[in-house]
């Protein structure tokens, strides 16, 4: 079959691989994609919200799966985009419908969903501007830090965690006050909780599910787990702590009401729901849902998944989900994210990479870069994502830290200690 795939990152490429390695694959398109989807089928330069110009693309290039990568599209309503169109409904769309997608973009929509299916979760309660003052009362009831939510997209910025009454004061004052515009426009104030996270990622056609290699990522920029947040620094799977005892928790608490919500309120859901979960004690808390795979931590979850993912993907849509048996690679994989100096914050583009093809005992997935003239430069804070499997985490760590090393451009930077608190 034919596949478009929407987007551009690292996650994309790992897709793009897995995809590619499917006898199912015939033609695999990637829309805008980057230097690394390019070498796993087609680069295609349209703009991923530009939904006219993918239907054309689309037709004209017998699509008949449509994976979505990143949340923006499925957010702005792709699925029922495909779906509502007569000539584009026959294709499989990986991705939840725009209701669905609303358990990512809208953190209030995602903590009701919670509320109402009795799904474990830090307390919370949400404000608009006209509510500021019972808002600013509600501060003064809780203990610090406070966690503040914009409720909608605000690119990974949304979440403000404040150790000081005041301060969290003013800041919801300016949230509600449109610091991050519409998306601020109701905040979320919720119970901090204290604990460790990991990620876990279920494929599911809207009824049936399957859960895939559990990860964890690495999300601050500084080693230790200390300064901006950033996409992903780094990931591992599967993670230490979380046991058959945690999973069954998280299947039987977390999983199992997640997919039963879904259904029961008639949402039209194939794809993937990724839920962030913290481990307080030995229980698991949801700190939140997305509706796409994460990045970095598709970049080790893809690798340990042994079955053909555009199977996977197929029998979303023929009622074939629940008899499927997930098959992983039993060995650790990790990765380390190779990013641009200056991020998360400014950076400089179009630096020169070199050292990528002495690589053989990683899989060098592509983030920001871009082909130019047969070389590859940086296009992006996120760069390069280097895969590596290992008997064990320390195992992988040391071979993904070796080629990091080996890998040069401008201004490099990545964190040597991925997995430090394992
Ligand atoms: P979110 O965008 O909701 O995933 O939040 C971003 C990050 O903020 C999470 O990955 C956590 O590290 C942290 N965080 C969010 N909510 C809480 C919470 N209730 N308690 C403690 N940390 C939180
Ligand atoms: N790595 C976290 C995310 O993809 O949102």
């Amino acid at each position: 079959m034919n596949i478009l795939l929407i987007g551009s990152g690292g996650r994309e490429h790992a897709l793009s691989w897995k995809m590619s390695q499917s006898p199912l694959c015939e033609n695999l398109y990637i829309l805008p994609g980057n230097a690394g989807t390019a070498q796993c089928g087609t680069n295609v330069a349209l703009n991923q919200s530009d939904f006219e110009s993918i239907k054309t693309f689309a037709l004209e290039h017998k699509i008949s799966l449509c994976v979505i990568g990143p949340e923006a599209p499925l957010v702005e309503g792709i699925y029922d985009f495909f779906k509502g169109d007569e000539a584009l409904a026959h294709i499989i769309v990986i991705g939840p419908s725009q209701e669905g997608a609303q358990l990512e973009g809208s953190k209030a929509y995602a903590k009701k969903f919670m509320a109402d299916f009795n799904i474990p979760t830090a307390a919370y309660q949400e404000f608009t501007a006209e509510t500021l003052a019972a808002g600013l009362s509600y501060i003064e009831t809780q203990t610090p830090p406070i966690v503040l939510k914009a409720d909608g997209l605000a690119a990974g910025k949304g979440v403000l965690i404040i150790d000081n009454i005041e301060e969290a004061k003013t800041a919801l004052t300016e949230m509600l006050g449109g610091k991050f515009g519409q998306a601020s426009e109701t905040v979320v104030i919720e119970q901090f909780l204290d604990g460790i996270e990991f990620s876990v990622f279920v494929l599911t056609d809207g009824k049936d599910y399957q859960v895939l290699p559990v990860a964890k990522d690495y999300k601050r920029i500084g080693e230790g787990d200390t300064g901006l947040n950033t996409g992903g620094m780094g990931a591992v799977s599967p993670v230490p702590f979380v046991d058959d005892v945690l999973m069954k928790k998280v299947e039987d608490r977390v999983i199992k009401p997640t997919i039963n919500g879904i259904h029961q309120k008639g949402i039209q859901y194939q794809g993937f729901v990724f839920i962030g979960l913290i481990k307080v004690g030995e229980e698991p808390y949801v700190i939140e849902y997305n509706c796409r795979l994460g990045d970095p931590e598709t970049e080790v979850v893809l690798p340990r998944l042994k079955n053909d993912l555009v199977q996977l993907f197929q029998a979303t849509d023929n009622g074939g989900l629940a008899s499927v048996k997930i098959e992983k690679d039993e060995r650790a994989a990790t990765t380390i994210m190779l990013v641009s100096g200056g991020y998360p914050e400014a950076y400089e583009k179009g630096k020169l990479i070199t050292g990528i093809d002495n690589i053989n005992d990683s899989i060098v997935f592509h983030a920001g870069t871009k082909a130019v003239d047969g070389t590859v430069h940086t296009n992006g804070g996120r760069v390069l994502a280097i895969t590596s499997f290992g008997s064990d985490i320390k195992t992988a760590l040391d071979i993904s830290n070796k080629n990091a090393e080996q890998i040069s451009f401008e201004g490099k930077n990545y964190r040597r200690d991925i997995g430090f608190d394992l």
